[in-house]
């Protein structure tokens, strides 16, 4: 099997090329521009792949409100022109989007893949547009939401919650943190592994594919500093108090009992899959 990785270097896509056993064609932005369709469409009928996975994405959520048509341009547009540049040579296309796709409602339980979704801000549209485009363009697509993605790679421009948490705790000894908003985070190397699991299953589909569990953005912070065995003091806060550019949703755990369901099991836990994560960069408390 020979697939095609598209953000190969985000955090994702290091996860992946640590998990898939296929050949794996790697390009870097330089050599695949997503906002380049000629040359996408071009690098896909020459390689035919059997696979085309996008780890790529425009993830910067408070500069694409002031940004549009890049986020669109990468994350619907150029997702367009993939699923359709896959189709035409018969390849599965998997996708990746985002729980933010959803904030508009309020909303309390886990959302499920058949609810409708409604974005709060405009990385969120891009990301739903970009789902539709994938869902509609390319017959055998996954296209799997997530959340609050962190790995070892640390994506451009913004690392993740959990990197910056540890870098603001040893710097400051205390820090305020949002704890209304209720979510999963998830490691980049438990959605790889999940990808792996669904790809030869052929039920193509939406799925929701997060780490187990909910916490907030506040109480993964704890976690954080309790399993680094850091004394930081952390204060809650609210999504006012900290004022944001993007409206984020607040509420958006998944259920993810339909990809468990297909592939077996659920994503480990996400106390667990911090823990590994802490392990892997040398912060975790007497390892
Ligand atoms: N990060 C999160 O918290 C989060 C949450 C929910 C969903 N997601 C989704 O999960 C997926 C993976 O996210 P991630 O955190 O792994 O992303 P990431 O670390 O930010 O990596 C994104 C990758 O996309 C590449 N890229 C950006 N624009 C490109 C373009 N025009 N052409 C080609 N490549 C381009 C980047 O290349 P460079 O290395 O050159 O910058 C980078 O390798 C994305 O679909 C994202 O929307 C992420």
């Amino acid at each position: 099997m020979r697939i095609l990785l598209i953000g190969a270097r985000g955090q994702l896509g290091t996860a992946l090329r640590a998990e898939l056993s296929a050949e794996v064609i790697s390009p870097d932005r330089g050599q695949l521009n997503l906002n380049d369709p000629a040359v996408v469409r071009l690098a896909i009928e020459e390689l035919k792949p059997n696979v085309v996975i996008n780890a790529a994405a425009y993830n910067l959520v408070d500069k694409a409100e002031d940004d549009p048509a890049e986020a669109f341009a990468v994350n619907a547009f150029a997702v367009r022109n993939l699923a359709q540049s896959s189709e035409a040579v018969g390849a599965t296309l998997v996708h990746v989007s985002t729980d933010y796709v959803f904030g508009l409602e309020p909303h309390s339980t886990p959302w499920q893949e058949t609810d409708a979704p409604g974005p709060a801000g405009v990385y969120g549209a891009s990301k739903l547009t970009g789902e539709y485009f994938a869902r509609s363009a390319c017959s055998r697509h996954y296209v799997l939401r997530t959340c609050g993605l962190y790995g070892v790679a640390e994506s451009a421009g913004k690392g993740n919650f959990i990197a910056t948490m540890l870098r603001l705790g040893k710097e400051r000894g205390r820090i305020s943190v949002v704890d209304d908003q209720h979510c999963t985070p998830t490691a980049a190397v438990d959605l790889a592994r999940a990808i792996c699991q669904i790809l030869p299953t052929e039920q193509y589909g939406l799925y929701h594919a997060t780490n187990s569990g909910a916490t907030t953005w506040c109480r993964l912070a704890i976690e954080t500093f309790r399993l680094a065995g850091l004394a930081v003091e952390v204060q809650p806060i609210t999504t006012a108090q900290f004022n944001a550019k993007a409206k984020r949703p607040a509420y958006s755990v998944l259920d993810c009992g339909k990809l468990a369901g297909v592939i077996g099991a659920p994503i480990p836990a996400w106390q667990d899959a911090v823990a590994r994560y802490l392990r892997v960069r040398g912060d975790l408390a007497g390892a």
